[in-house]
């Protein structure tokens, strides 16, 4: 703002100030009047439609989707993008508070005293462009595959293959999912990205006795998983066979 504009503006604040009303009763009745409604509604809407408390937790569930409140997907989002472990806390952490000190910081770097949107490009785009983009990684976060879950398709070949093959991997991925390996390890999209390696094509890394061996007898952390051989010997194959075919 030059001198020019600073002149002006203290001079129509001025002529506003003399034509209008004190904040002391006028704008402090106002905010009253509209902080009773939401109140109000609060109390009637708690009153009539009251909170649903949802089902009791179990502890015992292998199915749970562990998701953030929709307000949050965009960092939930922006969490799963950014895989680098050691870019996480950027992620989690970093952007975040840059964006709110940026915020905080505007009056003190935007100095420009125009207030139509089509006079402040800079200002405008970089608006649009956070909510974009805020939208684009809450619609993401909202369709996000849960854990629980591997977005992978069935090789053609099984396909075609039909039967038997293709329902012992289907069931394998199925076993695998529900398992919490992706605990552990990333297979396609889904899963952590370590402390496991990827087993996205560990087909092309073991051969299937090898993984089986690797499942009953594991380097720690790994679990075994000797107990779902012994009392479920077709599960068990079935998750072999998945991943011997992850290729
Ligand atoms: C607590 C974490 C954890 C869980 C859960 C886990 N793993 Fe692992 N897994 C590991 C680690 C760590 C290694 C690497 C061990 C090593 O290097 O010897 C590994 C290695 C493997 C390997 C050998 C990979 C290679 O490239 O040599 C396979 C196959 C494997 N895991 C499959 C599975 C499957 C299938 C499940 C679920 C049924 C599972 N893991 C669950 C941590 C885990």
């Amino acid at each position: 703002m030059n001198q020019r504009e600073k002149e002006r503006y203290l001079r129509e604040y001025a002529l506003l100030k003399q034509e209008g009303k004190p904040f002391f009763p006028y704008a402090v009745a106002k905010d009253g009047a509209m902080a009773a409604v939401v109140m109000l509604s609060i109390i009637l809407m708690s009153l009539f439609l009251g909170a649903e408390l949802g089902p009791k937790a179990d502890p015992t569930t292998t199915t749970y989707s562990p998701r953030p409140e929709w307000y949050f997907f965009f960092l939930f989002e922006l969490l799963k993008i950014i895989k680098p472990a050691n870019l996480v806390p950027l992620a989690t952490i970093g952007i975040p508070t840059i964006c709110m000190i940026l915020l905080f910081l505007l009056p003190f770097y935007d100095r420009n005293p125009e207030r139509r949107p089509e006079r402040r490009p800079i200002a405008t785009t970089a608006g649009i462009f956070v909510i974009l983009a805020m939208g684009y990684l809450t619609y993401e976060g909202a369709h996000a595959g849960a854990p629980t879950q591997i977005d992978m398709e069935t090789p053609t070949t099984l396909v075609a293959a039909g039967g038997p093959v293709l329902e012992q991997f289907e069931t394998g991925k199925q076993v695998v999912a529900q398992s919490g390996c992706q605990a552990c390890h990333i297979i396609g999209e889904n899963g952590n990205d370590g402390p496991g390696p990827p087993l996205t094509d560990i087909a092309t890394r073991l051969p299937k006795q090898a993984i089986s061996r690797t499942l009953v007898n594991p380097t720690a952390p790994m679990p075994s998983y000797k107990a779902l051989q012994e009392s479920e010997p077709e599960k068990f194959d079935a998750m072999v066979t998945f991943l011997s075919q992850l290729k």
